[in-house]
């Protein structure tokens, strides 16, 4: 099932963010123009701007504006993915390769940078601080998120509330505030605007929590990646957590982790999915994704009947299922 499907409805207006989206990055730098449309052009469920359209039916719906914050918001994504290719050391993304692996390090480092700069100036089109304010609090609450990942690589004794506050901070944000800002960009009242951060931020502790599970127990083909590259980066996510709980798992889990981190820890990547898989840590792991859905679900309730909250309740459901 593609996002796309559930609902034909914004397909008009989401063709011409996605027209904006690709205009937003030209500029006169040849190169900086290839390494952005690389990834741009390379699809993505753009699941942020999706979530500015839907967030600007509560309020009075105006493409002309919205576009000013979905557009940046997916500018925001990208940027922040070509910077997480770094720091995960990605080969792939979208099935194609990333902008560190078809270039270097170093075009990726500026072509994050070159892709927020954009972001900002095209939010600078809203005459409006409080939107500015907004994103970029949660792109510095972004750069925390992954550095506090950074430091917990191969930190097998973090706790459950310690990989949510992370998350929180790398995703969940990010997501709450794409739902918020299109509806403040559409002038919708505080309580809608609220309700949708709320809906926002426990949809994005899902989605990532899912994007953890898929990565465990996901093919190459769906997820257009290989498997396994958290346990690869040494990236300790929620299954991982749960299983080291588990006291029969836990000492041969920990053996394998500490082969990964060898010389070619690629058998002991295997090895310890398959250890993670015999128990009961993703299971855990989806209940909790659960817990988030049921809760971005009970904040939707609260919000007044209407088309964009039925699209808005299928999406939820689609990432608690989603399989990429
Ligand atoms: C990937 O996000 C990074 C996470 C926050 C988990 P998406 O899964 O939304 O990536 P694309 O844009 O669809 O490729
Ligand atoms: C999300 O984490 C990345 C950001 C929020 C920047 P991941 O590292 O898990 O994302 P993928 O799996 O590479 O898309
Ligand atoms: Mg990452
Ligand atoms: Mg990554
Ligand atoms: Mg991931």
């Amino acid at each position: 099932m593609k996002l796309m499907d559930i609902f034909g409805t914004l397909k008009k207006d989401m063709d011409f963010i996605e027209r904006q989206l690709y205009r937003s990055v030209e500029g006169d730098e040849e190169l900086l123009n290839e390494t952005s449309l690389h990834l741009l052009k390379a699809g993505g469920k753009r699941l942020r701007p999706i979530f500015v359209l839907l967030g600007g039916k509560f309020g009075t719906y105006d493409l002309e504006r919205l576009q000013y914050v979905a557009v940046p918001l997916e500018l925001i994504h990208s940027a922040s993915l070509v910077h997480d290719d770094v720091i995960d050391d990605a080969g792939t993304r979208r099935g194609k390769p990333t902008v560190k692996a078809k270039w270097d390090n170093k075009i990726a480092m500026y072509t994050g940078d070159y892709i927020y700069a954009k972001a900002l100036m095209l939010a600078t089109q809203l005459p409006d601080p409080e939107v500015h304010r907004i994103l970029s609090k949660a792109m510095v609450q972004m750069s925390i998120g992954e550095m506090e990942q950074i430091r917990d690589f191969f930190n097998t004794g973090q706790s459950v509330r310690h990989y949510l506050l992370r998350i929180r901070r790398k995703t969940a944000l990010l997501i709450a505030i794409s739902c918020q800002l299109g509806a403040v960009a559409a002038g919708a009242d505080a309580r809608a605007s609220s309700l949708l951060y709320r809906y926002g931020y426990n949809i994005g502790m899902a989605f990532q929590i899912r994007d953890d599970l898929l990565d465990l127990c996901g093919t190459e083909k769906s997820i257009g990646k290989p498997p396994g590259s958290d346990m690869r980066q040494g990236n300790i996510t929620l299954p991982v957590i749960y299983t080291l709980q588990d006291p029969e798992l836990s000492g041969p889990l920990l053996q394998a982790i500490e082969g990964i981190r060898g010389a070619d820890g690629s058998e002991h990547i295997s090895e310890a999915i398959n250890i993670i898989k015999s128990g009961s840590g993703i299971a855990q792991a989806e209940r909790l994704a659960e817990t988030f859905t049921d809760k971005a679900l009970a904040a939707l309730d609260q919000l007044p009947e209407s088309k964009a909250r039925t699209h808005l309740k299928e999406i939820a459901l689609f990432i608690n299922k989603r399989s990429y």
